[in-house]
């Protein structure tokens, strides 16, 4: 069977790696093509070398543009690369303009799509990535969702005839790591006394300066560390609004390797985030989470207030490093995620597809 992958930002990259895996192991033909979203070294390549993730065979160099154009130039770029192949699957990873765009060039008659992650719903149509997660959707032949709760959104929206239950990938990766890396001594000098992790790079949290300056503010007047890894778009738009990253206890880092960033949410004693991947992560590992949105497309992570929404920022006090209570059993599955959709994809090849 030939897949060919399709990733550009961050959180693909590290989904990436268990499908990859999963579909090697199967003795299948896997391209990975790289959109040229995130093109920053630690962004992209340390991802790529960190989690020994196989070579793009090409990268699409889109950078950053408006969504209209990045959404354009990927398509633009992808679709004869894809006529050229001729894959039986086209994966496509998340809510990301890379992923609509590279579903879109697979639905008008190019190559299946299987879309990893669906189902996803944060109910708030104004985030970018809410309006291409049900987009991509709509256009996949094959629903991979992460959750019961996943798969109910997709019925709901008369989608579950090309959907499977099948786990979330993260967990796959997020097992492997915790059972096969040492506890490496991240940061050290930063991690020798209490400190939570932070993380800000929504563009509802980003560009708006005076949510902004809120939001640091909050942090700032923390009486424990925080360390800050600094997403670009953050140092950006608090350069451009001549804000301080660095307040009070605040220390900001650069974007960390993710076994890194693991070994320092598994270290911290709370994680404040408007990341879709780092709540989740954060309730996996049992650290509480406070998230700076309204919503979350992720509310099984709620459950015992281990995820607790705080879009203003004005709670953190309270709420960064509260205890935790996790929960017994794990809504995102058991860590076999890949291999079921491997399974799914080499039945659904050999009996001649899906039908729509
Ligand atoms: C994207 C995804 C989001 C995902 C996030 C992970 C969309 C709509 N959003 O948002 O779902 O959670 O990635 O990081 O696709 N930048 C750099 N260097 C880089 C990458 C980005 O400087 O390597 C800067 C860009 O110049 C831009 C900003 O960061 O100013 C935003 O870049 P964009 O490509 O829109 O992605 P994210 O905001 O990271």
């Amino acid at each position: 069977m030939k897949v060919v992958s399709v990733v550009g930002a961050r959180p693909q990259f590290i989904k990436l790696k268990p499908l990859d895996a999963a579909l090697v192991q199967g003795g299948h033909e896997h391209t990975v093509v790289h959109t040229g979203q995130h093109y920053d070294a630690a962004m992209s390549q340390a991802f790529f070398e960190g989690l020994s993730l196989p070579d793009p065979a090409v990268n699409l160099e889109v950078g950053s543009r408006s969504h209209s154009q990045q959404v354009a130039q990927i398509m633009e770029r992808l679709q004869p690369f894809i006529s050229g192949l001729r894959p039986d699957w086209m994966l496509v990873y998340g809510d990301t303009n890379s992923t609509l765009a590279a579903a879109l060039v697979g639905a008008q008659g190019q190559t299946k799509v299987a879309h990893v992650e669906a189902g996803l719903r944060s109910r708030n149509r104004a985030m970018p990535e809410e309006l291409n997660r049900t987009l991509v959707d709509h256009a996949s032949d094959l629903l991979l969702a992460p959750s019961e709760l996943a798969m109910r959104n997709l019925e709901a929206e008369g989608l579950s005839g090309r959907s499977h239950l099948v786990g979330d990938v993260m967990v796959d990766l997020l097992a492997d790591v915790l059972q096969h890396q040492e506890r490496r001594q991240t940061l050290a000098n930063l991690t020798a006394s209490d400190y939570i992790v932070a993380t800000i790079h929504r563009a509802s949290n980003t560009d708006d300066p005076l949510t902004l300056d809120r939001l640091l503010r909050a942090l700032g007047r923390l009486q424990i560390r925080v360390i800050l890894v600094a997403h670009p778009r953050l140092r950006r738009a608090a350069d451009l609004a001549n804000l301080t990253l660095e307040r009070g206890n605040v220390v900001s880092v650069p974007p960390l390797p993710y076994l890194d960033m693991v070994n320092l949410m598994r270290g911290s004693q709370g994680v404040v985030t408007d990341s879709g991947g780092l709540q989740k992560e954060a309730f996996l590992l049992s650290v509480p989470c406070t998230t700076l949105r309204a919503e979350t497309e992720w509310p099984e992570t709620l459950a015992n207030r281990q995820n607790v929404l705080d879009p203003r920022g004005d709670r953190l006090a309270e709420l960064a490093c509260r205890e935790a209570s996790p929960l017994n059993d794990n809504p995102y599955g058991d860590g076999k995620a890949s291999l079921r959709i491997v399974k799914l994809l080499e039945t659904r090849t050999s009996d001649g597809g899906v039908t729509r």
